[in-house]
């Protein structure tokens, strides 16, 4: 960021967090990731989404921290094998919790976004086949238009399918999400069936706020990556890394813009791969994928590379021709010695984004809290709020008071000096912001 450069968010930008059901809810002992967890060797230390940081009990605490952090939304998602025990039994019960979910964050001012699905199936979809199954564009259908009339009174943005592409690579070719298979074709096959179910998802989601005369907003949050050869030299590594860009990237996206099937479009930005074509990794499809010697990395590994945001904004804003939503990015950094720049860096290549015309509008940072990263457990901490998952203690990181400040301020500046902002942060958590209705004093975060 250049010394001097001032950036600034529009008013209506809407800064906020991100979560799921399953990483943070708990006690939903029906879903293929609940039995799957318990399958030794499947998730890093034995650890299960049993209690995860159990959101479902404590659901008004974190509205409040949110609150306090001046979020003006969250993204959340509703846990299928909860509301849909038994095919087509629908539990009022558990739509009635997730009206008190969202009824709690209109309360605080609090924008909600709702994933219908994000990664995990009823255990009885899963036996019947599951993201192979025929009846899934149907089962998943029916489900989202519950939802919407459920709920739709109450939320007006609404995602589908949370990384359908992610989902359908890590559950059927590299094989470390159920059903635990390493199939192309199986692949191809899920990624495939997830855009029938995304399709006619959209369209029975619409149909059911129009009867009830909700007036809803419905796209798929994609994760996006940036992606490059390894050796620019090796026609191998150039192909792969093409390969790679067309199936994962942008197969699914593609096919959303081309068919118009969407209201805004969710970009979930993590990281760039460096791709190399590798015997040795038949598994994953022989890709293997590296990030540049001596660069900045996360607790996962995973490159800090926040141009990648700037880039991916611009490859797809002209193909999406819908509003953006930047429904995830963010760290796993259990120290919080990184996130707090990883987080300015981020939002900088936003805020330049929306300056160059793209229509973004809002970003989510993921998480909220720490929560149950699937097959790796709770060992990556990409909370904003620190869980003791013995306790269920919260406590916010500096970068969530940081966040807060930038909130609240709708600008971040630039001295040249590295983050300077963590520190005098503090201030933001005592209430002053929009959200929390006191008063504004315009500090903003140095970057
Ligand atoms: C994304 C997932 C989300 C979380 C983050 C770290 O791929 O959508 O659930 O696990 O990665």
């Amino acid at each position: 960021m250049g010394v001097g450069e001032e950036l600034r968010f529009p008013d209506t930008f809407l800064f906020g967090t991100a979560t799921s059901a399953t990483q943070v809810e708990g006690h939903c002992a029906q879903s293929d990731w609940a039995a799957f967890a318990r399958e030794p060797g499947r998730v890093r230390g034995g650890d299960t989404p049993d209690a995860a940081c159990d959101q479902l009990h404590r659901f008004r605490e974190d509205v409040a921290l949110q609150a306090r952090l001046c979020m003006g939304a969250h993204r959340l998602s509703i846990e299928w094998a909860r509301v849909e025990r038994e095919p087509g039994e629908f539990d009022p019960a558990a739509w009635d919790h997730y009206r008190d979910v969202l009824g709690a964050h209109l309360d605080a001012g609090i924008t909600p976004m709702v994933t219908v699905h994000h990664f995990t199936l009823p255990r009885w979809v899963a036996l019947r086949g599951g993201l192979l199954s025929q009846e899934l564009p149907a089962l998943l259908s029916r489900f989202a238009e519950r939802a919407v009339e459920a709920l739709g009174d109450l939320c007006q943005l609404w995602v589908t399918l949370n990384e359908p592409n992610m989902l359908a690579l890590q559950a059927h070719l590299v094989g470390v999400w159920p059903p635990a298979r390493s199939s192309p074709v199986e692949a191809v096959r899920a990624h495939q069936n997830l855009f029938r179910a995304h399709a006619a998802m959209y369209r029975a989601m619409h149909e059911a706020a129009g009867r009830r005369g909700h007036s809803i907003e419905v796209g798929v949050a994609h994760h996006l990556r940036v992606i490059e050869p390894d050796r620019f030299g090796r026609l191998a590594d150039r192909m792969w890394a093409a390969l790679f860009e067309r199936l994962f990237n942008d197969a699914f996206a593609r096919a959303v813009c081309d068919s118009g099937l969407h209201d805004f479009f969710g970009v979930n930005y993590y990281s760039r791969d460096l791709v190399r074509f590798s015997a040795a990794h038949a598994r994953a499809g022989f890709l293997r994928r590296l990030v540049p010697e001596g660069a900045e990395v996360s607790d996962l590994g995973w490159e800090i590379y926040p141009e990648g945001l700037g880039y991916v904004l611009d490859a797809w804003w002209p193909r999406a021709r819908v509003p953006i939503y930047i429904t995830e990015n963010g760290i796993a950094d259990a120290d919080d010695d990184q996130r707090p720049r990883f987080l300015v860096r981020h939002l900088a290549e936003v805020a330049r984004a929306i300056e160059r015309g793209v229509d973004v509008r809002g970003y989510m940072h993921w998480s909220l809290l720490d929560g149950f990263e699937w097959a790796e457990g709770y060992a990556p901490r990409f909370g904003l709020v620190e869980v003791d998952h013995a306790t269920q203690e919260r406590s916010p990181r500096p970068s969530a008071e940081l966040y807060a400040r930038i909130a609240r301020a709708r600008r971040i500046d630039a001295d040249g000096a590295g983050i300077a902002g963590a520190a005098g942060a503090a201030g933001a958590a005592r209430g002053a912001c929009g959200t929390c209705g006191t008063s504004n004093d315009g500090g903003a975060a140095p970057a």
